[in-house]
């Protein structure tokens, strides 16, 4: 019997991506034979309503000094995070004394550096090394480490309650310890705010390359409510977001600290009674939906290569490793992938090896088709590359995310 995460129900396989490796592990050759591998394999409680992993790497495999993702490398994240910190201050923040904000996940500091800038006590919890010195090299005060109920503890000794907790794209594998330990850190009258891809968007689009290693949960309002509920925190406003193909953004704070929104009940009747995303049958209609976008997706590659067009990846996404390994495509299809990220280039891709070769702004020259692995960032990357479809360049989908 496969235990759910959150509830310890039984819970139903929904579908097996196979063998899959650590989504970030980008690796240099001399590696590959060591690599990491688990089962990707997902499914939905029926009891708390939770979308989820069904095996879980270990975490260190996931998050150490060599973690390849940083947060201000998107012109159009960093900029999501700056409205996101000055609406905290000025919505939540600006009738307390002297408030203090805690981010976990605060990676390189991209949205406390706002609080850092206007002398607002903050601090970030980041469990990677590498990221969490560059956000301090910025001023930002971060503690590495895991969050958990222990390290809440040590947090409110040294620095009192929290105002206000945010948590934005991270994905804890240890929900339990990470709201018991949300429970005690914040004030009586504190605002948690936590910040996913949701559920919904992810299972219309079929945007399954949003399953990976670090998205142990793809939650909606169904299943916030119940983990939080567990520990006497209630969701009283919900705001939608666009970043990441469609996320939610959970307003929290403990039981009947704030009046519940309309916004609340409107998500609840949409899930429940518009989006049925309650119920098994809409996981099982996604499992063969992304069976048949694998099918069109090979398909189609395997039909540019035999027509002589030339195709490459554009940016060595999380997400890029799921689709890659998923449909089995390596550099027989896709022979390199561009990307931004020093980090990334010279290394190989996770699993398949593809190249990443360091983005040049002439990349598209004797480029036929890009396959465009980060789609949360298609607009910024449209505008940025207007000059390849000017030439005649064709953009790929990786899954049917923006339809
Ligand atoms: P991200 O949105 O963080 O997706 P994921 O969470 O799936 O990794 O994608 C960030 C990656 O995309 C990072 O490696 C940089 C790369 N990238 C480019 O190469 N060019 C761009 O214009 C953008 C926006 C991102």
């Amino acid at each position: 019997m496969i235990q759910c995460k959150i509830c310890n129900r039984e819970i139903q396989l929904i579908i097996s991506f196979g063998k899959m490796p650590i989504a970030n592990g980008f690796l240099n050759a001399e590696d590959f034979h060591q690599e990491y591998f688990f089962e990707l394999a997902c499914g939905f409680c029926e009891h708390c309503k939770t979308f989820q992993l069904l095996h879980q790497p270990d975490r260190s495999q996931m998050f150490h000094e060599q973690y390849a993702f940083y947060t201000a490398t998107s012109k159009h994240m960093s900029e999501h995070f700056e409205v996101m910190a000055l609406n905290y201050i000025q919505h939540w923040l600006v009738t307390q004394k002297d408030p203090f904000v805690v981010e976990l996940g605060s990676n390189d500091g991209t949205m406390l550096k706002h609080f850092t800038k206007r002398g607002i006590r903050h601090l970030g919890i980041e469990a990677s090394q590498n990221v969490a010195e560059i956000a301090k090299k910025n001023g930002v005060e971060t503690k590495c480490c895991f969050f958990n109920d222990t390290t809440a503890k040590e947090i409110q000794q040294s620095y009192g309650k929290a105002d206000l907790i945010s948590v934005a794209n991270v994905h804890f594998s240890n929900m339990g310890e990470v709201a018991r330990g949300i429970a005690l850190l914040l004030k009586d009258d504190g605002i948690f705010v936590f910040e996913n891809p949701y559920i919904g968007n992810v299972i219309q689009n079929v945007a399954y390359d949003q399953i990976y290693d670090e998205h142990s949960f793809i939650f909606g309002l169904n299943s916030v409510s119940y983990i939080f509920g567990c520990e006497e925190l209630d969701v009283f406003h919900v705001e939608t977001q666009e970043t990441h193909g469609g996320s939610m953004r959970y307003y929290l704070c403990h039981k009947g600290a704030h009046n519940k929104r309309s916004s609340v009940t409107e998500l609840l009747h949409q899930e429940n009674d518009v989006l049925c995303l309650n119920r098994m049958e809409i996981y099982r209609t996604f499992a063969k939906n992304c069976e048949r976008q694998k099918q069109e997706l090979v398909a189609l590659l395997k039909k540019l290569k035999a027509e002589g067009k030339s195709v490459v990846g554009y940016a060595a996404t999380a997400k890029s490793t799921t689709v890659l390994n998923y449909c089995g495509m390596g550099p027989e299809l896709i022979p390199c992938i561009y990307d931004t990220t020093p980090i990334k280039q010279g290394k190989y891709s996770p699993g398949m090896h593809i190249p990443i070769k360091p983005y040049t702004i002439d990349w598209y020259k004797k480029v036929d088709c890009a396959i465009l692995f980060a789609w949360n960032h298609a607009k910024e990357i449209f505008d940025k590359e207007s000059e390849f479809t000017k030439n005649g360049g064709q953009w790929i989908l990786s899954t049917s995310c923006l339809q």
